[in-house]
């Protein structure tokens, strides 16, 4: 996957979302912090602007993504590496973030301890996940249009899209006085056209729910999108669960 195409799709709302996540979790200077599961860098931005480049570092496995963060946020420490096993040392940060990450880990849990491992006792462990189970990811009128075409299917919401996961992860790692929340971003798109081609563009949980569809089928899902959101201009809000612990 491109960082352009990300940002097509993505991006437009992680952006946003980085700037009220940092102001929600409280990210003030002087700290060093780091984000988990950086992709191209929308959370990383935010931190370098309010700590200084020199205080954060970025982690995540995509060589690609990695590469775009370290472009875009110069003096940036960025590494690939994986949540569950960061390249870290013990009580490196006093703060670790996590932006639209949980959901996608292989091993929600060891990631979270990970983040509390490498987070200073007294320090912010934090996360941040789109709530798929209300049906209020910034895709969700896509994924709806495709349920009514395809048919619910079996796929299980992932851990860290319903209420209280989050907190759940953090305070099973053993993090204190752990809180959530919710955090609203919008986003608008001029036409349908614009609309649906970011979401056929093969990013995140959007990426495959068109395969196997016939042109016939797409066609239908189209239509059912175009149903559902309107020809245009578009506003969409999305809404992520947060929550945040303090390391013990
Ligand atoms: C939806 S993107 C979020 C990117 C960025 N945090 C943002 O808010 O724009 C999900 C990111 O999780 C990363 N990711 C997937 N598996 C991961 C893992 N095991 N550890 C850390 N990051 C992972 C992906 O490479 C991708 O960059």
């Amino acid at each position: 996957m491109s960082a352009t195409d990300y940002d097509r799709f993505m991006g437009r709302f992680s952006v946003p979302l980085a700037a009220r996540f940092a102001e929600w979790v409280g990210v003030v200077a002087p700290a060093r912090a780091l984000d988990v599961g950086c992709g191209p860098g929308a959370l990383t931005t935010v931190l370098a602007e309010r700590l200084g480049a020199a205080a954060v570092c970025a982690v995540d496995p995509s060589p690609t993504f990695a590469a775009v963060a370290h472009d875009r946020c110069p003096g940036v420490d960025v590494r690939v590496g994986a949540a569950e096993r960061l390249p870290f040392a013990d009580a490196e940060f006093d703060i670790a973030l996590a932006e639209l990450v949980v959901h996608f880990l292989q091993d929600p849990a060891s990631g979270v301890a990970e983040m509390t491992r490498v987070t200073s006792p007294g320090g912010i462990v934090a996360a941040c996940v789109w709530d798929f189970e209300n049906d209020r990811a910034p895709h969700a009128a896509f994924l709806r249009a495709v349920r009514d075409v395809r048919g619910p299917g079996n796929r299980p919401l992932r851990v860290g899209t319903r209420r209280g996961d989050l907190s759940a992860l953090l305070s099973a790692a053993g993090c204190l006085a752990v809180a959530e929340s919710e955090l609203t971003v919008d986003a608008s798109y001029t036409t349908f056209d614009e609309w649906w081609e970011t979401h056929t563009l093969g990013v995140g949980s959007a990426a495959d729910r068109l395969e196997g569809l016939d042109a016939d089928g797409v066609s239908a899902v189209r239509r059912c999108a175009l149903d559902l959101v309107g020809s245009g201009p578009i506003e969409v809000a999305a809404t992520a669960w947060v929550s945040r612990g303090v390391a013990p």
